[in-house]
């Protein structure tokens, strides 16, 4: 692979490929944290919001954000008739909605997914250079290299890569649909290729027992969690429960209550007998988690080793580049549109619509198994 390992500001390796930045304009950590914006002062806060609500409807726009970005840009969302969402649930939501306009707060792949789904749109993003460790760390060239060894096998890639690496898989899977296509994959006697993600491919291994090889990338938000300080939290806090997202590392899913993606996690707090919690994933998750459950308790799980300094911190550094005053300058100026390349719009299309398809039907009580045939990707 031709990756090399970055430091970050605060001394994060990991897998970059050597001319990421130069190539198409990405920025690693250290940029990412240089431009995450100001936290604005009181008046000038309230102030950017009016203004955001008032340009959504004069531009007839809505707002899709994930549940990692700055509250503000959660509870705008939410206000304003758009989403706050999971990977999954921002693509479909962008698809569906009418708005000809969608400011999406989240990653760059979050932007390209709503593009290729809905070619029409203008698609907005607060600052288009916020990335993923895991869509730097996998180039679709090294990628179509790594596939072209492995002709017998399905290509799933998550949803955290680019419009070209997705262009060249048969389907693409988030965090919340995941196990479920690569079980119904076995079940069909399918053998799997899996991109980027190594921690949350090898989870999915386990839990479906499928014939799998891995691309080697990896998370720096969610890589940072400890298990050995885990298991000493759990013991100030015997009563707390552990959630978990799949891209984290082996020993400390081992630990959990709950394994899921974003949403998933939402749905245990809520739903689940207990009052505590102990939360492995990006803190922007604490806002809703918080809000949706106010006489719970929420822990963050720890991310530094015994005697080390905090890493990651538990949160991204490109997800914190999205800020109020990124979503009026895109509004006012149609600034920050995302584009992609048509040819790589129809190709890449082909597997997220498969993976969307495939949800659809499961969540209208499809056997899974029945529904590869028909989608055209066995
Ligand atoms: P979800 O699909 O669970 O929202 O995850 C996206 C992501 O980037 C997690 O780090
Ligand atoms: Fe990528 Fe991790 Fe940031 Fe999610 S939290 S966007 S997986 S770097």
């Amino acid at each position: 692979m031709n990756a090399t390992a970055v430091l970050n500001r605060i001394g994060v390796a990991y897998e970059q490929p050597l001319d990421a930045h130069a190539a198409d304009g990405r920025c690693a950590t250290r940029q990412a944290w240089a431009r995450v914006p100001p936290e604005p002062a009181q008046a000038e806060r309230g102030a950017l919001k009016d203004r955001i609500r008032r340009l959504l409807k004069e531009r007839n726009a809505s707002m899709v954000s994930h549940y990692y970005v700055h509250p503000d840009l959660q509870d705008l969302a939410e206000e304003t008739g758009g989403l706050v969402g999971d990977s999954l649930e921002m693509a479909r939501f962008g698809r569906d909605h009418a708005a000809q306009t969608l400011v999406v707060s989240g990653v760059r792949f979050m932007g390209e997914t709503a593009k290729i789904l809905s070619p029409e749109k203008t698609i907005l993003m607060p600052d288009l250079d916020a990335s993923c460790s895991l869509d730097l760390g996998c180039p679709a060239d090294a990628f179509g290299a790594f596939c072209a060894e492995h002709p017998e096998r399905s290509v799933v890639v998550y949803a955290n890569t680019s419009a070209a690496v997705k262009a060249r898989a048969d389907w693409v899977v988030t965090s919340s649909c995941a196990l479920e296509i690569v079980r119904a994959l076995r079940a069909a006697g399918r053998k799997i290729l899996w991109a980027p993600d190594r921690h949350l491919g090898a989870y999915i291994q386990r839990e479906t027992g499928a014939d799998m090889v891995f691309w080697s990338g990896a998370c720096i938000v969610h890589d940072e969690f400890k298990a050995f300080e885990l298991e000493a939290l759990k013991q100030e806090h015997p009563r707390a429960k552990v959630l978990v997202h799949p891209e984290s590392p082996a020993e400390v899913v081992a630990l959990a209550d709950a394994v899921g993606s974003t949403s998933a996690i939402l749905k245990a707090a809520r739903e689940m007998d207990a009052q505590e919690f102990i939360v492995a994933t990006d803190n922007g998750m604490l806002h809703r988690l918080r809000t949706q459950n106010p006489d719970k308790v929420f822990h963050e799980a720890p991310t530094s080793g015994h005697g080390a300094t905090c890493k990651s911190c538990a949160h991204c550094p490109w997800m914190a580049m999205n800020g109020l005053a990124g979503v009026v300058h895109a509004l006012e100026t149609g600034a920050n549109a995302v584009l992609v390349d048509p040819a790589l719009i129809a190709r890449a299309r082909q597997p997220i619509d498969r993976m969307l398809a495939f949800t659809a039907a499961l969540r209208s009580g499809q056997p899974a198994a029945g529904l590869l045939p028909h989608l055209g990707a066995v």
